[in-house]
Order: structure tokens, then sequence, then C-alpha cells
């Protein structure tokens, strides 16, 4: 009898499990994956080795940040308010932050490369911060970038015309550390003062 118990127990548990997966990805998909982020300390790694394209069209890999501390931010140039606001709210938090956002880079990724050029993603960070680096790519670059950091975005076509449609993609900013590796997720629908202290936090 015990036994039994004992079985229907850890068959529970597992089903519990299971469903909680499931529970994970509709919230990855709702709310941009922050619950299923912070949920997950022994999951899939966050982040890795990317090759991607800067603003001034040079290619650049992950490497090429190491030693500073990265806010890594995935949209794309057209969206009208959830990328605006997140990156807004991303720069004014650095700027609050001061000196001590000295050794932070601030990194937009495009989940839209087809028209997210060098050059459109130049002028696009530049409206927000000198100091915010755009990165676009090919679709397979882009694709995997995406997929190692576990971004979801899907093209939603809204028209005839070939510019007629929109991104969905998860509004999520990630802290990683100057070796590279995963640190901690800042929502990105918060105030610039709120990020800032979010921020501050992670980094002492
Ligand atoms: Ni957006």
């Amino acid at each position: 009898m015990k036994t039994t118990a004992k079985r229907g127990a850890a068959q529970a548990s597992t089903v519990s499990y299971a469903a909680l997966g499931l529970l994970a990805g509709v919230l990855l998909l709702g709310t941009g994956g922050v619950l299923w982020l912070t949920a997950s300390g022994d999951g899939p790694s966050i982040g890795g080795a990317f090759t991607l394209e800067n603003d001034a069209g040079q290619i650049v890999t992950a490497r090429d940040f190491r030693g500073k501390y990265m806010l890594v931010y995935f949209g794309y140039t057209v969206c009208p308010d959830v990328c605006p606001t997140a990156l807004n709210a991303m720069t004014a938090a650095l700027q609050k932050l001061g000196p001590k956002a000295r050794d932070l880079t601030p990194i937009f990724i495009t989940v839209d490369p087809a028209r997210d050029t060098p050059e459109v993603v130049r002028r696009y960070t530049a409206a927000f911060s000198p100091n915010l680096i755009g990165l676009t790519g090919t679709p397979a670059e882009i694709a995997k970038v995406a997929r190692e950091y576990r971004v979801y975005y899907a093209k939603h076509v809204t028209g005839p015309g070939p510019d007629d449609y929109s991104m969905d993609h998860s509004s999520i900013i990630y802290l990683m550390g100057p070796d590279g590796r995963f640190i901690a997720p800042i929502p990105a629908e918060q105030s610039p003062a709120a990020m800032a202290a979010d921020i501050e936090r992670r980094l002492s």
C-alpha cells in the first residue's frame, strides 16, 4: 500500500511539473518570459555566442562585448510602443545610474532584419542614446541569437503589401555579466528610477 501511495505521489509530481512547463510556455508568450526566466534557475542557459552586424555594418561577435556588463533588448524599429517604451526606460535608467553605468553596454537586437538594415538601426538607436548599440544580421543569425536568449518573435501579417506586417516579440531586458553569462531578467515595463534601482541591486 505504501509503495503504491509513493508511486502515486511521484506520478502526481511528474504531472504537475509537466503542467508547470506548459504554464511557463504560456507565460513566456504572454508576458515576455519574466516569470519563465526567474522560475528556471537550473533550466536551459540564457545567451551565448553570436555573430551579428553592428549599425556601422561591421561584423561583431559576443566576444567583442566581454569585460563589460550587457543590457540586451530584442525588438524592431517599426514597433509602435513596446520597444520605444522599453528603450526609453533603459537609456533613462542608465543616465540615472551615471558613473555606475560605466561598465554597462546597452544593446538593441532587431528581430526584423528584413527591414532593419544597419542604417535603419543606426538612426533608430541614435534617437534614444548615442551609447545604445544596435545590432542586426541575416535572418538565420537573428534566429540563432533569439533562440539562445529564449526570445519569442513572430511575423504578424497585417495586409497585402510586403511591408504590411508587425512583429510579435517578447519584451524583456537581459542583464549579462562581463563573462557573457546571464545574470538576471530586468522587467522592461518599469519606470527609469525603478529600473535603475533594479540594475544597481544586481550589480552590487
Ligand atoms: Ni517592440
